[in-house]
């Protein structure tokens, strides 16, 4: 593999400073959207600082975007570790925030602080995300008494998508609205500095943004919040499964990957790959040396050492 170069910046572009706390919560005072996207790996990170978004999120996403379970629950806390770290490694700019995974923060505020110091301190992010109200609000605000900083997540919380009666749009009932803008509220009196919310009606956020102080990024929530967040694989086309209704794709990548891959494959089977420019040389005299080592007797009687040879000066 290529040694890793440094993350990008487009060219002419002038070095963009590490987005910070006060910056969110001045963007959505001035009205500018605020653009957050997943990434689980170098790569991807690397396209997300290429293309200046403001937030980066290790989705636990990455349970079924990257690692093939058909749910977000199994992942756990050395997997969010590892890819957040990698992460961490291809990004400059945006803000990047980890996932806690299900499991690692319900338990008592001591589990919640003790995961979610462990992910700033071994992964560099500058965040941690939690999903749901109730017990998760307690578990918010030991967080960011602890010192890190804390994205609330409601509606849709695939953690627990079972229990909300599976993947789809929550608050389309007056109570169930109520619920979400208690829980919002609550996250947001916590200390959280963001909160996402989850495919929830376009109207219903519409009507809760008012009371919101911190910055709401939504994904299927409509237009109406601060910032708009996408899973990486969703839009760019290289999730093969099932997409919500709110997944726009801006790009195909995985049939540009099949083609590549197959391209890849028929040149093998071919032999027109590798090709002369792909091929390293030898110096003539050495490559004759060098057969003439292969011919000699011992060679085949299993009793050679180059050391033995005479390799001339
Ligand atoms: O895990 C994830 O990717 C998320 C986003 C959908 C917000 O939580």
């Amino acid at each position: 593999m290529s040694k890793h170069p440094e993350p990008e910046r487009p060219q002419g572009a002038p070095q963009r400073k590490p987005v910070t706390l006060p910056q969110l919560a001045e963007m959505k005072r001035s009205g500018q959207p605020i653009v957050m996207v997943t990434a689980y790996d170098y790569p991807s990170a690397q396209v997300a600082e290429e293309a200046g978004v403001d937030i980066v999120l290790v989705g636990d996403s990455a349970a079924m975007t990257v690692l093939g379970y058909d749910s977000t629950v199994p992942v756990g806390m050395d997997e969010m570790v590892m890819l957040s770290a990698a992460v961490r490694r291809g990004l400059r700019t945006p803000l990047l925030v980890t996932d806690m995974p299900f499991g690692s923060y319900e338990r008592s505020n001591e589990q919640a602080v003790e995961n979610a110091q462990r992910l700033v301190k071994e992964t560099g992010c500058d965040a941690v995300k939690i999903e749901r109200g109730g017990a998760s609000v307690d578990r918010a605000r030991a967080i960011v008494r602890a010192g890190v900083p804390v994205m609330g997540h409601v509606g849709l919380t695939p953690q627990t998508a079972t229990a909300l009666g599976g993947f789809k749009a929550q608050g389309k009932t007056a109570e169930r609205a109520a619920q979400i803008a208690e829980e919002a509220l609550a996250l947001q009196a916590a200390g959280c500095f963001a909160i996402v919310f989850e495919a929830v009606p376009a109207a219903i956020t519409e009507a809760l943004m008012p009371h919101m102080e911190v910055p709401v990024i939504g994904i299927g929530a409509g237009a109406s919040t601060d910032g708009q967040v996408l899973v990486f694989h969703d839009l760019l086309g290289i999730f093969g499964g099932h997409t919500a209704k709110f997944v726009k794709r801006f790009a195909d990548v995985r049939a540009e990957m099949v083609r590549g891959v197959s391209a890849y494959a028929d040149e093998v089977r071919a032999g027109t790959f590798p090709g002369p420019e792909h091929i390293y040389s030898v110096d003539p005299a050495e490559l004759s040396q060098f057969r003439e080592w292969l011919d000699q007797e011992s060679l085949s009687s299993g009793t050679f050492s180059h050391a033995d040879w005479d390799w001339g000066p």
